[in-house]
């Protein structure tokens, strides 16, 4: 198996870059931030304590997520490999996620870390919400995504960093600029079939 993570801050391209890996690579796709707005329109009780924190930009509880993300992982037997996209977001998510791996034998093998300034990521997202309806997309909330990235989510990078699974992608230029640098580090290190 494969399992890579793409890791960034709010608008880096994660979800967009995220779509092209999955058909190249055949892997399948997490992302915590989808998983919890499906919640959300369901009306689900887990839908419901989640939208209080991200209607404010602020990190939903270890708990509610970690939770999600390992029914998630048991319910996809015989994936080929997954990407975990905008998961793990703190030390804690990353340890669990390490501990549910090491359960199943198929660790982290790469963590790809797309870099984008600040004032870049505003307005990718501000000109998102115009198209995407996402309720988060105030300049307010994604301030607010941004400190809680830089507070609680980047130190995930020196975790990884401290395994010597890391690098770092410049995420600014085209996406196919950027799709092609992903390409070429996974190819790396992606075992033949
Ligand atoms: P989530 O949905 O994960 O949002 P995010 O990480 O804040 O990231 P985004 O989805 O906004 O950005 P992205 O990196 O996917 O970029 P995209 O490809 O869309 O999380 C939302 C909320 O859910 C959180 O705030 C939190 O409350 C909660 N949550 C989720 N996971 C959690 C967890 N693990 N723990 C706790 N809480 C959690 O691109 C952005 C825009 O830019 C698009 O319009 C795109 O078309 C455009 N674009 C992409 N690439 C380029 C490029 N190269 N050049 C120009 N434009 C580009
Ligand atoms: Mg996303």
């Amino acid at each position: 198996m494969f399992n890579l993570i793409l890791f960034g801050p709010p608008g880096s391209g994660k979800g967009t870059q995220s779509a092209n890996l999955l058909n190249k690579y055949k892997l399948q796709h997490i992302s915590t931030g989808d998983l919890l707005r499906d919640e959300v329109t369901r009306m689900t009780p887990l839908g419901s304590e989640a939208k209080k924190f991200m209607d404010q930009g602020m990190l939903v509880p270890d708990e509610v997520v970690i939770g999600m993300i390992s029914s998630k992982i048991d319910e996809t037997e015989n994936a080929r490999g997954f990407i975990f996209d905008g998961f793990p977001r703190t030390k804690q998510q990353a340890i669990a996620l390490d501990n549910l791996l090491d359960f199943k034998n198929t660790p982290i093998n790469l963590v790809l870390a797309l870099e984008v300034p600040d004032e870049e990521l505003t307005k990718r997202i501000l000109n998102r919400a115009l198209t995407s309806g996402r309720v988060d997309d105030t300049e307010e909330v994604i301030k607010k995504r941004v400190e809680e990235y830089r507070a609680k989510t980047e130190i995930v990078a020196s975790h990884y960093e401290d395994m010597d699974k890391v690098e770092r992608i410049n995420g600014e230029g085209t996406v196919e600029e950027i799709f092609a640098l992903l390409c070429s580090e996974i190819d790396k290190v992606i075992l033949p079939e």
